[in-house]
């Protein structure tokens, strides 16, 4: 299964596995971790699961779709180059040992 490193905006770092198939958001909120909220269920309607990829990781996932780009731009945190929403981020073999940044805050 492939492994994620969560790391809060105060530094802490927590690793789950995660089912193939399931998306970082889901990974977050039902592992509890705090920092990503997943308000509308991951249908790319929210932007309160912002996360920030590790560049190293950047051009392993899949392209961002219109519509995840448009919502990036309704983020409560500032968004950055590697800024993704994390319910449109699959968990592939591809991206095993990815690394994430949570936003210091999601609304
Ligand atoms: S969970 Fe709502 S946009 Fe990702």
């Amino acid at each position: 299964m492939p492994k994620v490193t969560y790391i809060s905006h105060d530094g802490a770092e927590r690793q789950v596995e995660l089912p193939a198939g399931w998306t970082l958001m889901q990974g977050a909120t039902l592992n509890g971790i705090d920092g990503i909220e997943g308000e509308c269920g991951g249908s790319c309607g929210c932007a309160t699961c912002h996360v920030y990829v590790d560049e190293r990781f950047a051009d392993k996932l899949a392209p961002m779709s219109e519509v995840e780009d448009e919502m990036l731009d309704c983020t409560e945190s500032p968004r950055e180059a590697n800024s993704r929403l994390g319910c449109q981020i699959k968990a592939t073999p591809e991206i095993d040992g990815i690394i994430v940044r949570l936003p210091e805050a999601q609304s």
